[in-house]
């Protein structure tokens, strides 16, 4: 039996367990009943790399300004180009990124990453959107928004004409013109892995530093004393799980980065 917790814990492959006990519900009477045609219907949304899965739908590069402008800019800025909510979602590809299908600028590790720059499959954005977006009010948009902003967001990233009209029918279209759309491979151990025949080539050209490594990262900056205090203690802000938990920030001067292996040595002279 799957309690509301075990799907909680882990929606993928628990929930389809629980729908399968579900169409077994026969054998325990009372308890349960067969999934209906609807609510599989009202689940299965995924968009596949090849646009199966895709529904039926347009909308305009103009109508993608509007609800833009309306219901994403604030968090992703006018132009996609804010990392105040999330990394940057647009911008960093060039034309002849998108004349390659790769994008050059990712090679160099110093410089910004953003999410169409990376980008190599325009089913995944357009079902991102379609089910997690505007992070706020996730499925809202209706499938012609949904086409409507993610024309314009191509718009915006140079890959689409902005008189483009973005369907069903044409997304193969734009995929072909991806920047990235060459990008990514699954000729590494991650993907399929050995045990399904694929490569055990790891996905990194890095060696890993075992023994002389070189020195411990120093800190290039620091809370300045004049704006310890000005939104509150950070470190009660911090989520109590993962590694972060913030600098204690409530008094001027009280604030110390907590002694170890990574901060013994090469404090700045601020954090007392
Ligand atoms: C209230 C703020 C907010 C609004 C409004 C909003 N987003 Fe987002 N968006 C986010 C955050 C936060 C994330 C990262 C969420 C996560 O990783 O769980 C995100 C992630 C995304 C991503 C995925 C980027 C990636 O690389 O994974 C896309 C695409 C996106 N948003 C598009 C949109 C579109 C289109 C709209 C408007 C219809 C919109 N967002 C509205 C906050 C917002």
């Amino acid at each position: 039996m799957c309690s509301f917790r075990d799907a909680v814990l882990a929606v993928g492959w628990l929930t389809a367990a629980c729908i399968a006990g579900a169409q077994g519900a026969g054998k325990y009477p009372g308890v349960g009943r067969d999934a209906t045609a609807a609510e599989l219907a009202a689940w299965d949304t995924d968009v596949r790399p090849d646009f199966k899965g895709l529904p039926k739908g347009s909308g305009t590069v103009a109508q993608g300004q509007v609800i833009w402008e309306a219901r994403c800019a604030q968090c992703h800025g006018i132009f996609g180009e804010s990392n105040e909510m999330f990394s940057p979602l647009i911008g960093g590809t060039t034309a002849d990124d998108m004349r390659a299908g790769r994008v050059a600028a990712l090679q160099d590790p110093t410089a910004r990453r953003t999410t169409f720059m990376k980008l190599s499959s325009l089913s995944t954005v357009w079902d991102y959107i379609n089910r997690a977006m505007p992070w706020t009010a996730p499925k809202s948009l209706t499938t012609d928004e949904v086409y409507a902003v993610t024309g314009f967001m191509l718009n915006l990233a140079g890959v689409v004409p902005d008189d483009f009209t973005l369907s069903d029918r044409n997304m193969a279209e734009a995929q072909a013109r991806l920047p990235n759309r060459h990008g990514m491979q699954t000729r590494h151990a991650l993907w399929p892995g050995p045990e399904f025949g694929g490569t055990t080539q790891p996905d990194t050209a890095n060696v890993a530093c075992m023994r002389n490594c070189s020195g411990l990262p120093r800190l290039s900056s620091v809370l300045p004393d004049a704006a310890r205090n000005a939104y509150g203690n950070l470190q009660e802000q911090n989520r109590s799980v993962g590694p972060q938990r913030g600098l204690d920030s409530s008094k001027s001067g009280s604030t110390r980065i907590p002694a170890g292996p990574l901060h013994d040595q090469g404090l700045p002279s601020q954090a007392k």
